[in-house]
């Protein structure tokens, strides 16, 4: 019988021990999930020293985490961190330190509370923060473009044979494009707007139009002139009406196509990505209410999609498994062949959470039921195992 890769390999121990013994440069991605430093009553330890020391210490708790995660990620990989108000603009400063400011990508926030917490005395706040840098952003393999958030509704019009698209205008609408810093794309079209047709060169019932801003000012058209006698059909003469009255221009056929997406904007929102109370309510249906502060699979999936459909991940923070589980639901999506890496320690969960009430001792424990439980609906496999003796010990490596 053929020996098959699980999905998920559950590594159960403290990540500082367990990162140096994963294989250099081996993994795709990164999503974590830290202890916020809240102080709270989780399941886990959530409070990293107390009064003006609690930064500090919580800064020096990440520092050598971050720094052996960087090892293990490959030069094209990037890493997502979750975090909160708390340590946010620690966490900001200590990722521009371990991986450099120049590989800094985004602060996204997302909007995992939509209600807003009401019980602080000033705003209910209802997002959090995934700070996403690379290893090295001139090799960054991220795509952040998604095929969930294209909106049929955007693309409004239809060809006889039924294809749908959207107009939008041939000239550069960016004011640092113009002729005098991008004199080749300042040329002539011919269009007739009757026919609907655009050349580079003269044909009968055509106009002459050069690409204008709307002022009147001289602007330079997206594309080159080679490029136009190559994709005619994508492009289309029109009467438009601008502040300067009537004139004639030439718009793009933006078609609506199988696998088109979209760029991602830096504020996810609870209905796209799922919420607290949807991560507690799938843990619930899966496990039972045992982790107080999962998140939901809707975030980490739309993290997976950013990465090709082979990505190896890694979780080194895993609590309640949502990564693991996401990768297989990613997998059974797509048909892709992703791994994820879970870290894990075997903290003891603490006295009278609801992880320690249901009867798990630790923290592992909960991580390893989930990816239990996920495997037993889903499939995909799982692999447990303490920590492997490190790289250069003469062991394999986990990841590749
Ligand atoms: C905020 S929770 C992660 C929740 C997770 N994203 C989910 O959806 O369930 C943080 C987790 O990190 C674990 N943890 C904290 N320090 C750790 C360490 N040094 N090594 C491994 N795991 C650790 C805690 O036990 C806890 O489960």
């Amino acid at each position: 019988m053929a020996v098959t890769t699980p999905t998920n390999t559950l590594i159960v121990g403290d990540n500082l021990d367990v990162l140096p013994t994963l294989a250099p440069q081996s993994v795709d991605v990164v999503y974590i999930d830290p202890p916020y430093n809240t102080g709270n009553g989780f399941a886990y330890h959530d409070r990293h020293g107390t009064g003006v020391e609690r930064h500090r210490m919580w800064v020096d708790m990440m520092r050598p985490r971050l720094t052996a995660a960087r090892e293990v990620m490959a030069n094209h990989a990037a890493i997502f961190v979750s975090i909160d108000d708390n340590e946010v603009a620690y966490l900001r400063l200590l990722l521009d330190e371990v991986f450099g400011e120049r590989n800094f990508i985004a602060q996204v926030v997302v909007n995992l509370n939509p209600k807003g917490r009401q019980l602080g005395p000033f705003f209910a706040t209802s997002h959090e923060y995934l700070l996403v840098y690379a290893r090295d952003a001139a090799h960054c393999r991220l795509d952040p473009t998604s095929a969930e958030t294209v909106k049929a509704s955007d693309f409004p019009l239809t060809t006889e044979d039924g294809r749908q698209y959207r107009h939008l205008p041939l000239r550069n609408t960016n004011k640092k494009f113009n002729p005098i810093t991008a004199p080749t794309l300042h040329y002539p079209l011919w269009g007739d707007p009757v026919s609907g047709q655009v050349a580079t060169a003269r044909f009968e019932g055509a106009h002459e139009i050069l690409p204008v801003f709307g002022d009147g000012a001289p602007a330079v058209w997206r594309w080159s002139a080679p490029r136009v006698d190559e994709r005619p059909d994508d492009l289309v003469c029109r009467v438009v009406r601008g502040k300067l009255g009537e004139r004639i221009d030439v718009h793009q056929r933006d078609w609506l196509h199988e696998g088109r997406r979209k760029k991602l904007p830096t504020i996810w929102l609870a209905q796209e990505v799922g919420s607290t109370d949807t991560a507690v309510a799938e843990l619930k249906q899966i496990l039972g209410p045992v982790f107080a502060s999962p998140k939901p699979t809707g975030l980490i999936r739309r993290v997976l999609d950013c990465f090709a459909d082979d990505a190896v991940v890694l979780d080194f923070f895993a609590g309640s498994g949502t990564t693991g589980h996401a990768t297989v639901l990613a997998n059974l999506a797509d048909g892709g062949t992703r791994r994820a890496i879970l870290v894990n320690s075997a903290e003891p969960t603490q006295p009278g959470s609801s992880a320690e009430v249901a009867g798990y001792a630790t923290v592992s424990e909960v991580t390893e039921a989930r990816l239990r439980a996920v495997d037993a609906l889903l499939g995909g496999g799982l692999v447990v195992q303490g920590v492997p003796a490190a790289v250069g010990e003469g062991e394999q490596s986990v990841a590749r």
